[in-house]
């Protein structure tokens, strides 16, 4: 009886054709026109005009109508309105204005990823035969839009309305609270709020089916505009994924992922690793477990003020 899904999202962009083609070009399939989708999950991104970037839509799934209820008495108690048609809630989140859309509807499955041979020590897989990861002749691609990273300076506001009013489970919360990692499916995080200087989405995440697949698909990103690439290849400590950051035309940052921590059993997960006293400046887990440190850029994005700017003429704190 809860979230159960996290099913695509709209993002506004100045230039969609420039953003539909460079997911074109970047293994993300043409659904319909602005809408682009993987092989299991048509739906993944739809991409709308806008005077400046930022993301519109954040659409969710839920198990049951009464869950559609009991989101819209919790948020209703936080002086956040919404309507409920048929089996679909729509509001707005009150912190970053985008719409909130949840569908009733059970949860896709992925098919398996197709495992490549891998030599491990002592467990040899492959012999006679190079990787398959030299041999191929195509690339891997994104296999579904896995999680979403919004930032924004009023984070008490936006982790009560998105953990307590819409439902998201936390995994982890890190800053002392400041930070929230929550997650709607099995993966450590569907959705994660962290500190901004203004409300904006700091990342997009697509799931990989492996490590070669990520640096496969982000060195793809990279030979086309070496300016693209914001920080990786690493693993979170957080998560434990494997990442690779980097810009989309559109200047939103996005993320090839693979290897992330999976809950099914709230119980058995342990919370306490992300709060204990990290030794360090901060206090905090550090960015990742190996892989370069992530640059300023990674939290303060070049074109923050524009994203504030816009923000302040229409009216939004
Ligand atoms: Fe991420």
């Amino acid at each position: 009886m809860a979230l159960n899904g996290l099913l695509d999202i709209e993002m506004c962009v100045p230039d969609p054709a420039e953003l539909n083609d460079f997911w074109l070009r970047h293994g993300l399939l043409q659904t319909a026109q602005g809408v682009l989708g993987t092989v299991d999950r048509p739906v993944q991104m739809r991409i709308a005009e806008g005077s400046y970037r930022h993301m519109s839509e954040l659409h969710l799934s839920c198990e049951t109508e009464q869950d559609l209820a009991d989101i819209a008495a919790r948020i209703g108690s936080m002086g956040v309105d919404s309507t409920i048609s048929g089996t679909t809630l729509t509001c707005i989140d009150p912190v970053f204005n985008h719409r909130v859309v949840i569908d009733v509807g059970a949860q896709h499955p992925l098919s398996p990823s197709q495992r490549r041979a891998w030599n491990h020590v002592g467990d040899t897989q492959r012999t006679n035969d190079r990787a398959e990861a030299v041999l191929e002749e195509s690339l891997r691609v994104p296999r579904r839009l896995g999680h979403v990273v919004l930032a924004t300076p009023h984070l008490a506001d936006a982790t009560a309305f998105i953990i307590d009013g819409l439902g998201f489970r936390v995994s982890d919360q890190v800053l002392g609270g400041l930070a929230t990692m929550g997650r709607v499916e099995q993966d450590h995080h569907n959705l994660f709020i962290q500190p901004g200087t203004t409300s904006y989405i700091n990342h997009y995440a697509l799931e990989m089916d492996d490590i070669d697949a990520v640096g496969k698909a982000g060195q793809a990103v990279v030979d086309e505009n070496p300016d693209a690439h914001v920080v990786g290849v690493g693993r979170h400590y957080l998560g434990s994924n494997v990442f690779w950051y980097l810009l989309d035309p559109a200047g939103t940052m996005f993320e090839f992922f693979t290897d992330m921590d999976q809950i099914t059993d709230a119980d058995a997960w342990d919370r306490d690793f992300g709060r204990r006293d990290w030794e360090g400046a901060d206090g905090h887990a550090p960015f990742a477990v190996w892989g370069p440190k992530e640059p300023e850029s990674f939290f303060f994005p070049a074109d923050a003020d524009v994203i504030a700017a816009a923000r302040e003429a229409l009216g939004l704190k």
